[in-house]
């Protein structure tokens, strides 16, 4: 790889587009003759401003987001979602809530501390599915449905979204924002932290409904209201000027490289290369039911823990990064988001299968 760089498969903070970094580089003494870089920059200068309301309007032009949705970039990364969302969205105190990982979990574990949830889950089966949502029993008054869209632990992606009878269906898309199309108007809030598909860490991507966004929790810190972040435009405070920068780039560079329907083709083919293996390997297995692997986070096993560790450190040896899996999943996991090239996926294999023969 140019620059000697790795192919670096961890789950996040993950790679950037290298024409991103690049640009980046190039921009960083002086950014377009304003004398200082980004970093320097106060965010109410009108050369900042611009570089928001661009990040914001390559983002709505990517995905489609209709005029009666709000942009928001908001700090306290993904984590904070799991919070702010039960605080401002359970006018009603209740909540369906999807659990189908690690990440759905600890979204339940905040929302329970602020109403009544009710959950379904794949826990039975250590998340290696989703559960059938097409005739979920919800109460009328129920105020959300929770999903974690793609669990990046567990590698699973939802295929076909519950069934939400007409309920607000809220998406943490983190693992898998931008990595193909999506109706956003099926959504009530679609929320992402940054540092997967996207930009640095400390960042979340927040899209609502602005019906959603309620006038009437005073009662809130004024930081966890979303209509604080509506009304700043994303400006209450300093934001993190340096994520919603790099992110812009990164939105402009997926824009010019076709859009997202071309960033999932090629998000197929890549992911189809190290399926295929899995499927055909007699050393190595994927850890979820087939239906619904994940494009973004493969992972997958041997027949021991020795074997899996041992597979870990020759993969580190032979230049390939953070590929241990969870801990609560065990094995390898590789993360194979929109950057990672498909010869990075390619080499992976090759040494897996060059492993593989040479343990027989
Ligand atoms: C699906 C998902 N949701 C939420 C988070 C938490 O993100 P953050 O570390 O930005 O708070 C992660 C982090 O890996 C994640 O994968």
């Amino acid at each position: 790889m140019k620059y000697e760089r790795t192919f670096n498969f961890s789950a996040g903070p993950a790679m950037m587009p290298e024409p991103v970094l690049e640009e980046i580089r190039d921009e960083m003494m002086n950014y377009r003759g304003s004398g200082m870089c980004v970093m320097e920059m106060s965010h109410r200068s009108a050369v900042y401003q611009q570089i928001v309301d661009e990040a914001e309007q390559d983002l709505r032009d990517l995905m489609g987001i209709p005029d009666n949705y709000k942009v928001l970039f908001i700090q306290g990364g993904a984590t904070l979602q799991f919070s702010m969302i039960p605080m401002n969205l359970m006018k009603n105190g209740k909540a369906v809530y999807i659990e189908t990982g690690a990440w759905s979990k600890k979204a339940i574990a905040e929302a329970k501390k602020v109403g009544e949830v009710t959950v379904v889950s794949s826990k039975d089966r250590n998340y290696a599915y989703i559960p059938d949502c097409s005739d979920l029993d919800i109460p009328e008054d129920t105020d959300y449905v929770y999903i974690c869209e793609n669990e990046t632990i567990h590698g699973t992606t939802w295929q076909t979204m519950p069934n939400t009878k007409g309920h607000v269906l809220v998406s943490d898309q983190s693992s898998m924002f931008l990595s193909k199309p999506c109706n956003v108007s099926d959504y009530g809030m679609i929320y992402a932290g940054v540092q997967k598909n996207v930009g640095p860490a400390g960042m979340v991507v927040v899209i609502i409904r602005e019906d959603l966004i309620r006038d009437d929790v005073d009662n809130l810190p004024i930081y966890l209201q979303y209509k604080t972040h509506a009304e700043g435009g994303s400006m209450y405070n300093t934001p993190n000027c340096w994520a919603i920068y790099c992110c812009g780039k990164v939105f402009k560079y997926l824009k010019n490289l076709g859009g997202l329907e071309v960033i999932e083709k090629m998000n197929q083919e890549k992911a189809k290369v190290l399926y295929d293996f899995l499927d055909s390997s007699e050393m190595f297995t994927g850890t979820v039911d087939k239906e619904v692997r994940s494009l973004m986070n493969v992972p997958f096993v041997t027949a021991s823990k020795e074997l899996d560790a041992e597979v870990v450190a020759a993969t580190k040896k032979a230049g390939y990064d953070n590929l241990k899996g969870h801990k609560s999943v065990g094995g390898l996991r590789a993360s194979i988001y929109n950057a990672m090239p498909k010869e990075g996926v390619e080499a992976l294999v090759d040494f897996l299968k060059k492993f593989e023969a040479e343990h027989k």
